[in-house]
């Protein structure tokens, strides 16, 4: 087997994340030199040629619904949107009334905004043109409205994760369902929505990421994460261990070396899974780790989407320094044949998941696997 190159030690310089200090973040939302994100969007459609302001509005519809969305979370323990709607999404999972809410608020924020030509959404078999007789808005929006929505009814932490794309300019005539299925690395934006102990919205269009908190007293997002780089490598790892049994046999030898007693490359590392890919994501994107959601006997092709989730953080995490893989290439390269197609998501410091590819190839470290046949 070739040898493999452990992480360092210690974080390298590159590794150390400023984004966490305390001092920039409240500087930042405390009233002091803070900008807002429509200063923000409006800063960076100015330094943008040939921009005609239409993705500037997009982005603001997408910030307004989210204030919706976040004002209803933060409501549902008290007035009654819990609870399972009774109908069944696309997926067969029930629908938790929250999602249905998000739908519904995302989509009328885009309808109302007109910059939007078609959208497809994880809460809604087919993809949803805007206007049936031709197709004017320039973007092509594709989301998750509500994710972590198992974890709704116990006051955990959810979110939206959106993914945009550009009509083709040749474009004539009604939106149909090809214009969706676009590959991940065309992507023009692509964005999450963090409702946890405060709200966020995190977004990359391909130059950088940057992280804005709500402040609630002002009711607007105020830049506290910017240009946000994921740290080389971790030692947090995120997976529903549930499925260990049905994993392939490199991923359980990853999973062992990384839970394995060596000081040097600082294992043990930690399990953190919170069951929302966007907190899991948010955490791991700040702290450095890497989160997994592998195929496996229930899930053949995985569980998350692949236009919906595993394409929108890849192209936020490779904007931060990360990497994302589906265990056998990049996410980013997937050709999508279907809207709400499933995809094996390996995520995270760029460190871990090479790691996580090399023990997928078969290449373990010889010596802490010798005489073993795994788990
Ligand atoms: P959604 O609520 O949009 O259906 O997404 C749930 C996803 C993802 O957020 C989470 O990481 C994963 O499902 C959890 O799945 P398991 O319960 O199988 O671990
Ligand atoms: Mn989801
Ligand atoms: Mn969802």
């Amino acid at each position: 087997m070739p040898r493999m190159e452990l992480p360092p030690a210690h974080p390298s310089p590159a590794s150390v994340n400023v984004h966490t200090g305390a001092g920039r973040q409240s500087a930042a939302v405390t009233g002091g030199a803070f900008k807002t994100l429509e200063q923000f969007i409006i800063e960076q459609q100015d330094v943008t040629a040939g921009s005609t302001g239409q993705f500037s509005r997009l982005l603001r519809d997408i910030s307004v619904a989210a204030k919706i969305v976040n004002r209803d979370v933060r409501k549902a323990g008290l007035v009654d949107i819990m609870g399972d709607s009774g109908d069944i999404n696309v997926q067969g999972e029930i629908q938790k009334k929250l999602d249905v809410l998000a739908h519904e608020e995302f989509v009328r924020a885009m309808r109302r905004g007109g910059e939007v030509c078609l959208i497809g959404s994880e809460e809604h078999a087919e993809a949803i043109p805007m206007r049936m007789d031709d197709c004017s808005g320039k973007y092509i929006v594709l989301m998750d409205p509500l994710d972590g929505s198992s974890n709704v009814d116990v006051n955990v932490s959810i979110g939206t994760i959106f993914s945009i794309y550009k009509t083709p300019d040749d474009q004539t005539g009604p939106a149909s369902l090809e214009l969706a299925l676009q590959p991940g690395r065309d992507q023009v934006a692509a964005g999450y929505v963090l409702y946890g102990s405060s709200c966020m919205l995190v977004y990359t269009t391909g130059n950088g990421v940057n992280g804005f908190t709500l402040d609630p007293s002002i009711g607007e997002f105020l830049l506290s994460h910017p240009n946000i780089r994921t740290p080389e490598t971790g030692k947090m790892y995120s997976i529903n261990e549930g499925n260990y049994n049905s994993w392939a046999e490199g991923l359980k030898r990853y999973i062992k070396w990384m839970q394995a007693d060596d000081p040097a490359t600082r294992r043990p590392y930690t399990t953190r899974y919170i069951g929302s890919f966007v907190a899991d994501f948010h955490r791991n994107l700040i702290k450095g780790g890497i989160y997994i959601y592998p195929a496996n006997r229930r899930d053949p092709e995985g569980k998350l989407r692949l236009m919906y989730e595993a394409n929108p953080m890849a192209f936020i995490i490779e904007q931060a320094g990360g990497i994302a893989s589906t265990g056998n290439g990049r996410i980013l390269d997937v050709e999508p044949r279907a809207l709400h197609q499933r995809c094996p998501v390996f995520i995270g410091s760029p460190r871990m998941v090479e790691m996580a590819d090399a023990f997928l190839r078969g290449e373990y470290p010889a010596d802490e696997f010798a005489g073993t046949q795994g788990a």
